[in-house]
């Protein structure tokens, strides 16, 4: 069983608490559903604010994104690669922040509580596996330090699949 231990309000520390947790859950396993599974619900269950965090996988025939482990509301299944912010994150192979929405050309609306958004993309050496999406209720609720924090998660993820 896994406890979620209150984490530090300064969000690097917290990131970096994350990470421990994020390293003993996907400890031993290699399978990418169960380790983003774990990274959704880890995330999803220890954030303050999220209405949604999950992955989109990107499907060997077409190249779309498509709807992988999360947590939250039932999601859009598909996204094609420069469609919507999770689209605009796997095309630039580079993190999107939103801090609103509703103003971001293109969004793609799944849970209609949604104000603000991140996409991390995530990468195994060049090839683009998937992104991780989080949505907040509460507009401008990421920043920089969220940034740099997931993409630090997302590198273990993608370093316990070859593990
Ligand atoms: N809003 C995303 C779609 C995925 S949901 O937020 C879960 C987008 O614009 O790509």
């Amino acid at each position: 069983m896994h406890a979620t231990t209150p984490l530090p309000d300064e969000k690097a520390a917290a990131y970096d608490q994350l990470e421990v947790s994020l390293r003993a859950l996907l400890d031993g396993e290699r399978d990418l559903i169960a380790n983003a599974a774990n990274l959704a619900a880890l995330l999803y269950w220890s954030l303050p604010q999220l209405n949604w965090a999950g992955v989109y996988l990107v499907e060997p025939v077409k190249g779309d994104l498509l709807l992988g482990p999360f947590q939250g509301k039932p999601a859009c299944v598909r996204i094609p690669v420069g469609r919507g912010v999770c689209g605009t994150a796997a095309a630039r192979r580079a993190t999107v922040v939103v801090t609103d929405v509703h103003a971001f050309p293109g969004h793609i609306a799944c849970d209609s509580a949604s104000n603000s958004e991140i996409v991390v993309p995530v990468l195994r050496g060049d090839r683009l596996i998937g992104v991780l999406d989080l949505d907040s209720p509460v507009p401008g609720r990421f920043d920089s330090e969220d940034a740099a924090g997931l993409e630090q998660l997302v590198r273990v993820f993608v370093e316990s699949l070859s593990e």
